[in-house]
């Protein structure tokens, strides 16, 4: 008789707080590891505690990783920190097998290592940490955007802005004061292989209903989640059109959006209600456009 091998069950904790695609890739990365993917979302009060306030809260932390496709099963309230107690609950009560942080060093207040625990038991297993985006990353280019935006109220469309809104490593200067934010944008190169990572790599069935909905989607949040998911709901293939920078900056002004075009693509292709994206989908649904698509079937339109 053959016996089913028991899944490898794998936990990952963090914060995910302005989830990001640098952490899909680490649950992606942690998925990979083993069968299951258990993700421990640490609760507000641990996050005051050890790092400070988080930008969003449990509960729309819990929608952001609950909503990526490669999470099995979410933990609310997580400790920051593998404490000996919690480690045991993880193994006879969760049946982990690995618990997995990105390479980065993860230090308590105290100086210790948060995973010193798991590391000693030999349960601790690494994965490599996305360059070039982390939550400090997008907040500092959401402060150029506020300050971008009050420069722009005296001059009409700077050329700062735009330079900020392609994604161009320029910094700030102080409004003629001389001094300079260190604020940078993003450092992110796009790969064809990241992008097939986060792919899936499915067209629709023959019989598919197609529904199609475009938008920025920029900083990716849990209101974007839950129109992903009813549309979704209205068919059985979801493609997702995001609209390039250029499109974004002409409509809703030239500090937006804060999150490059392939960004805002990573972002939307983890999300397991999302089959397929068109990046830099035009704003407009032209008829070329819909011909192309309608190849799969029958096609449905809505839009965001
Ligand atoms: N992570 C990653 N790449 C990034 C950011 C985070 O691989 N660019 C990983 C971390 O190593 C961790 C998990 O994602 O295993 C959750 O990270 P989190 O607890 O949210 O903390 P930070 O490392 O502080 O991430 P950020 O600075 O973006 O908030």
């Amino acid at each position: 008789i053959k016996r089913k091998k028991k899944p490898l069950r794998v936990y990952m904790d963090g914060c995910f707080d302005m989830m990001h695609y640098g952490h899909c890739n680490a649950l992606r990365q942690a998925r990979a590891v083993g069968d299951q993917l258990v993700v421990g979302v640490v609760s507000d009060a641990e996050i005051i505690a050890n790092k400070g306030p988080p930008v969003t809260p449990m509960h729309e932390r819990m929608i952001m990783v609950k909503a990526v496709k490669w999470v099995d099963e979410v933990i609310s309230d997580a400790p920051y920190a593998i404490t000996e107690d919690f480690m045991k609950k993880l193994f006879d009560e969760y049946k982990m097998d690995y618990i997995i942080h990105g390479d980065d060093p993860c230090v308590l207040p105290d100086g210790t290592d948060a995973y010193a625990v798991a590391k000693k038991a030999g349960r601790f297993k690494q994965i490599k940490r996305t360059e070039g985006i982390s939550s400090t990353d997008i907040v500092g280019r959401m402060l150029l955007c506020v300050r971008e935006r009050s420069v722009s109220d005296s001059h009409n469309h700077s050329s700062l802005q735009r330079q900020f809104s392609h994604g161009h490593s320029q910094k700030l200067e102080d409004g003629g004061s001389g001094s300079r934010s260190g604020t940078r944008v993003s450092h992110f190169l796009p790969t064809s292989r990241r992008i097939v990572q986060f792919s899936n790599g499915k067209g629709p069935g023959p019989n598919a209903h197609i529904v199609y909905i475009d938008g920025a989607f920029d900083l990716f949040h849990a209101g974007h989640v839950e129109i992903l998911r009813v549309a979704r709901e209205l068919g059985d293939f979801l493609l997702v059109g995001t609209h390039n920078d250029q499109t974004i900056s002409a409509k809703r002004g030239t500090h937006r959006p804060i999150m490059n075009l392939h960004e805002r693509s990573l972002s939307v292709l983890a999300c397991r209600y999302v089959d397929e994206v068109i990046i830099g989908a035009p704003w407009e649904v032209s008829k070329d456009m819909v011909s192309t698509i309608l190849w799969f079937n029958l096609l449905r339109l809505i839009f965001f």
